[in-house]
């Protein structure tokens, strides 16, 4: 938890929030506009959203872009998403790493077109020494296929004899993950009143302060940012203990 200057109405904001980006079709078919449309006005918010935690002092912003089950969408749609991506990597790229902004991805790369991949590795690399807000886009990313992968990471290393059963505990699966080295998110957001977590960060959002707010994602803003994170400071967070 960070400190905010104490005129500040939000006293203490998340180390590390994680968004579940819903709604951009809803936005866009309330409109009478494609599902493109949503996903534009959706990119949007994403730049704003990235903003706002850099001026709260957040210092991990994790953001669902692509799930392993979206690829069950429509070809075109598919292909629209991942447009987004490029042209996001493409033109934001110089202002995050001017930002002092470190990106990360998380997911399955090997179905990702060459280029995006390139671009994705560009980002990382260009970033990697950046200390100010780690950005981390989850593309193509499933929560269980990254549990399934860490335990057959662990089996090898206890079949090749490195590793003890009696060794492997919550500390190693956290460090076979793809998030090894990130703190879990203190609060994890879901926009359009959906409640389920859609196989994000399954394993990390354990002790997770679940947030769900009616608001479309490309409808969010720094105030709904505020909003949830004010929800999260009225929580109390006893992580399996009682009350104090
Ligand atoms: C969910 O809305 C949103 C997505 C599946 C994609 C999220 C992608 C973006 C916000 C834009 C690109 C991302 C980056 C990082 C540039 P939905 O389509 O499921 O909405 P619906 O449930 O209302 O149909």
């Amino acid at each position: 938890m960070q400190k905010l200057s104490p005129d500040n109405a939000v006293a203490q904001v998340p180390t590390h929030v994680a968004i579940i980006m819903d709604g951009n079709g809803r936005w866009a078919k309330a409109r009478g506009l494609p599902r493109v449309a949503g996903h534009q006005r959706g990119a949007e918010s994403v730049r704003k959203t990235v903003k706002a935690c850099r001026e709260l002092g957040i210092g991990y912003l994790t953001l669902y872009a692509f799930s392993s089950e979206n690829w069950k969408r429509p070809a075109e749609e598919v292909g629209d998403l991942m447009q987004l991506l490029r042209v996001y990597l493409r033109k934001e790229l110089n202002e995050l790493h001017a930002n002092n902004v470190r990106v990360q991805f998380i997911g399955d790369r090997a179905r990702l077109a060459k280029d995006i991949t390139e671009l994705i590795e560009h980002a990382e690399g260009k970033t990697r020494a950046n200390t100010g807000l780690c950005l981390i886009i989850a593309v193509n990313y499933g929560g269980q296929a990254e549990i399934v992968n860490a335990c057959r990471r662990i089996a090898i290393m206890v079949k090749e004899g490195d590793l003890g059963l009696d060794e492997i505990s919550e500390e190693t699966v956290a460090a076979n993950m793809e998030t090894a080295g990130l703190p879990d998110p203190d609060l994890l957001i879901r926009t359009s009143g959906e409640q389920r977590l859609s196989n994000f960060l399954l394993w990390q959002s354990a002790y997770s302060e679940l947030v769900f707010m009616d608001i479309l994602w490309p409808d969010f803003s720094k105030k709904s940012l505020l909003e949830a994170i004010e929800e999260y400071q009225r929580r109390d967070r006893r992580y399996g203990a009682t009350s104090g």
